[in-house]
């Protein structure tokens, strides 16, 4: 018996299967809609994204120039972007979702009737990663795809990408491996109004979340701004 916590045993007890560790609980995490407003934030996230993540990301060590065309290049009212931020009001994951009529992606094609397909995008800067805000990005695209009549999410990636393997299989898609890289998709449920209701809760729950930090920021940059200004009296 342990002598620090006599509530746990460390050695099974006889005829007792022993417990598997279990995993630390993730934190909690809220991903809110981005709008152009963000702009600066993405292109921070983007950016400091290292060469390995690039090629992860998108599938080409993409330079600063064009991560900066690619933020520019967004089309919010087509696509739609979520984000994870942390206390600071920087961003830490980003996931894009991106629409786009079916004939674009004819590996789509057969595998749904629908008009519009969806492909998704995903990344997480190296000090927020394992905490499941990749996941859970993930999830939150997935439920908005089913309330925007989308059957299927897409997802391109390497093969070589053990964790995103992970996130995909674990989410249930399914691969095609292909030459070093993998197609992989989610066949959605139809919208019901708990798909509703729940995307309508976590945008809410995300906007009373980015407003509560937004001040929290602005409190600290006032109390710093009148302690810098009590220092030159
Ligand atoms: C892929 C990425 C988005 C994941 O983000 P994340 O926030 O760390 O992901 P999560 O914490 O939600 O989940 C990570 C999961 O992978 C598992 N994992 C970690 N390392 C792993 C490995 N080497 N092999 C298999 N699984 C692994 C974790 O245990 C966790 O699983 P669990 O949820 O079942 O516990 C992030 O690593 C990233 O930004 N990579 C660079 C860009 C990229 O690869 N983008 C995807 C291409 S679209």
């Amino acid at each position: 018996m342990n002598s620090m916590d006599p509530g746990k045993s460390a050695v099974p007890e006889p005829g007792v299967a022993p417990q598997p560790p279990r995993k630390p609980k993730k934190p909690w995490v809220i991903v809110k809609e981005l709008s152009k407003r963000a702009h600066w934030r993405l292109r921070k996230h983007f950016l400091a994204l290292d060469e390995a993540d690039r090629l992860l990301r998108f599938g080409t060590v993409l330079p600063d120039e064009l991560i900066i065309k690619y933020v520019e290049g967004i089309d919010f009212a087509r696509d739609t972007v979520f984000g994870v931020y942390d206390s600071r009001l920087r961003l830490v994951g980003v996931g894009h979702l991106a629409f786009a009529p079916r004939e674009q992606l004819p590996v789509l094609s057969a595998a749904t009737s629908k008009e519009r397909i969806a492909e998704f995008g995903v990344s997480v800067s190296a000090s927020a990663r394992g905490k499941g805000v990749g996941s859970k990005l993930f999830e939150r695209a997935a439920i908005r795809c089913r309330n925007a009549d989308i059957d299927t999410l897409y997802m391109h990636c390497l093969s070589s990408n053990k964790v995103m393997m992970h996130i995909a299989k674990k989410a249930g898609m399914e691969i095609q491996r292909d030459y070093g890289e993998a197609d992989a998709y989610l066949r959605l449920p139809p919208a019901n109004p708990a798909s509703v209701l729940q995307e309508a809760v976590d945008e809410q729950v995300a906007s009373f979340d980015y407003v509560f930090k937004a001040n929290a920021r602005a409190a600290v940059k006032w109390l710093e701004s009148l302690s810098g200004f009590n220092k030159r009296d």
